[in-house]
């Protein structure tokens, strides 16, 4: 079937309605568009667990920073709803600035995401969570479902949000899927489609690093480390913004046990960012843990 199509809040509502009556669970999947395989694994993921399934298309202005490429960000809504119809989403949210800033953007509160918005991702772009917990707060608060799908492609996003959840006792399941890769291990990203043939082949270094670095878990941090600075430091045109090594909270640089080893850098003009599960100073057959196996 073909999915409904909501601008407006008050159009969300109104295809919702039935759904709330019913106490129906609502999954829900939000999305600055451009779809690919990697958003399909949310979708499917959404799919087994609601009744309903909501998908939002929102390219959300307050998470850019300035000369960031807000403009430029690819707009495919044709092909995103074909997507979505062949996936079996219900309803399809794809409201406009004004619609979701009522004060205009940079009015009206914002988010605070607190301190682990300010290191990785957050110290190279210091307003970008900010934009992502004030959109993701509206948008949970707009659709109101019982659980909500996320990447771990956006590792640090995913740990923000659960502590937005927890902060503001939103009482929604958040739900993590793994990465999805393209056959050579880099990680799918709407991004992708800025990069030249060229970079799209000096890319594959983020994934070839992380994946070193995963390998040398068994011998301790400081290996995974090396490891990883290794493969990264073979390209010169792969511009590393950060390698970190945390605990899965970004905490803390842990010794042992499950910890994410995190990438970002510029190939070309295109910022990247990959991220890997592993297990520090254990074999990974030992402890298989979820994370880790994810990849
Ligand atoms: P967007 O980049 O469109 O991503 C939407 C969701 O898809 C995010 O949860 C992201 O982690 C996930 N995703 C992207 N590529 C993936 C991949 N290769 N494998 C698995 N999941 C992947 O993230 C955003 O939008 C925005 O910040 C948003 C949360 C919608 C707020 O504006």
């Amino acid at each position: 079937m073909t999915p409904s199509m909501a601008d407006t809040v008050h159009e969300l509502n109104e295809a919702l309605t039935p759904t709330r009556l019913a106490m129906s669970p609502v999954a829900y999947v939000p999305t600055m568009g451009a779809l690919h395989d990697g958003h399909t694994e949310l979708l499917r993921t959404a799919r087994a667990l609601g009744d309903v399934v909501v998908v939002s298309i929102f390219v959300n202005p307050t998470q850019f920073g300035e000369g960031e490429d807000f403009e430029r960000y690819p707009r495919t809504l044709d092909a995103d709803l074909a997507r979505c119809e062949k996936e079996g989403v219900d309803v399809v949210f794809v409201p406009d600035a004004a619609e979701m800033y009522p004060f205009g953007i940079g009015g009206g509160p914002m988010i605070d995401p607190g301190p682990r918005g300010t290191v990785l991702e957050g110290a190279s772009r210091p307003t970008h969570f900010r934009g992502v917990l004030t959109v993701v707060t509206k948008l949970l608060s707009i659709v109101r479902p019982s659980q909500a799908v996320f990447g771990e492609k956006d590792y640090q996003q995913l740990v923000l949000i659960r502590d937005l959840v927890r902060t503001l006792f939103l009482g929604i399941g958040i739900v993590g899927v793994p990465i999805v890769r393209e056959a050579d291990g880099l990680a799918l990203s709407s991004r992708n489609a800025y990069l030249t043939e060229e970079e799209r082949r000096q890319a594959r270094t983020l994934s070839r690093a992380l994946f070193a670095g995963r390998d040398a878990a068994e011998a301790g941090a400081a290996a995974v480390m090396d490891a990883a600075r290794g493969v990264l430091d073979e390209v010169s045109e792969v511009d590393v913004d950060y390698l970190a090594l945390t605990d899965p909270e970004l905490d803390a640089a842990p010794e042992k046990g499950d910890a994410r080893l995190l990438v970002a850098a510029r190939v070309g003009a295109t910022r990247l960012i990959d991220n890997v599960g592993l297990t520090l100073g254990e074999a990974p057959s030992d402890i298989a843990s979820p994370r880790g196996a994810a990849g």
